[in-house]
């Protein structure tokens, strides 16, 4: 593995929103920790979402509902120290900014300060956009999150595709430009039919970023362990899986289990010498 981060200028906004217009698309992928996020950064992806589905695959929660601020900046701040070259998004976990607006500045400011990303990401449509006018007032820069939106999971009655129908489809299309009206510089578009995206992304001057909205978003976003084949507890249609190292990684535990039960691990060349005089020596003392 390359411990080496990628080398190169740091990514920001200004670039993100280029290569919008060129028409060239923004890759984004999660990463929770220092060794992933070297990883995706060696790759050259655009983004890094240190998503709060870090509860699920990191954390074993079975929602994204319980992440807490403190869990997200702890992931985050070694995100950080991996990344050297890519724009961090730190996601924003639920009831961190839909109770009080100053708590909202206050924690989206916690997740630059602390967390050392570069941008909040937040769920949700154009219900509440004061709270992302003053994060933006504050210089935060924020990420929208709109159609599927797991930290609603149990209002939504669990994982649907959103905008299936002409008036959720509008609803969906006045939230983005809403989102992109307050100062957003990006939206997530998640679960939405492909030719719904399609639309909001014409209609948008910033870049959505699609997970399982298919491909004509400007960019795409997925989650590092669905992708790898890390996390095998749902498969949704949306991910590739590029790697199945879910499989890969116990095989290797089992030889090592197996390396240990039979002694053919340590071998000599993970061994260190005693020179013999002093193994000799210390012999001796033992044995006196
Ligand atoms: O938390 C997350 O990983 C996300 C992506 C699914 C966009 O919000």
């Amino acid at each position: 593995m390359s411990k080496k981060p990628a080398t190169g200028k740091k990514v920001n906004i200004v670039d993100l929103q280029k290569k919008c217009y060129k028409g060239e698309p923004i890759s984004m992928v999660t990463a929770y920790d220092l060794s992933s996020a070297r990883l995706v950064d060696a790759a050259g992806i655009d983004m890094i979402l240190v998503g709060d589905s870090l509860g699920m695959v990191m954390l074993g929660y079975k929602t994204t509902v319980p992440v807490t601020m403190d869990e997200m900046v702890h992931h985050a701040k070694a995100v950080a120290k991996g990344a050297k070259r890519a724009f961090l998004v730190g996601d924003l976990p639920f009831m961190s900014y839909q109770a009080d607006r100053a708590e909202a500045i206050r924690n989206a400011g916690r997740m630059l300060k602390e967390g050392l990303m570069d941008a909040v990401k937040l769920e949700g449509g154009g219900q509440d956009t004061a709270t992302i006018r003053s994060m933006v007032a504050a210089g935060i820069p924020v990420m929208g999150h709109i159609g599927l939106t797991p930290q609603n999971i149990s209002q939504l009655g669990g994982y649907r595709i959103q905008g299936r129908t002409a008036e959720s489809a509008q609803r969906l299309l006045e939230d983005a430009l809403a989102l992109e009206e307050a100062g957003c510089f990006a939206i997530v578009l998640e679960l939405v039919p492909a030719a719904v995206a399609q639309i909001v992304t014409d209609k948008l001057r910033i870049p959505t970023i699609g997970i399982g909205a298919g491909n004509g978003c400007a960019g795409q976003v997925l989650v590092y362990h669905d992708m790898l084949g890390l996390f095998d507890d749902f498969e949704p249609r949306f991910v590739k899986r590029y790697a199945q190292l879910g499989p890969t990684i116990k095989k290797a535990l089992e030889q090592y289990r197996d390396d240990v039960s039979s002694r053919r691990f340590p071998a000599q060349e993970h061994t260190y010498d005693i020179p013999e005089d002093e193994l000799e020596a210390f012999s001796k003392r033992v044995d006196d």
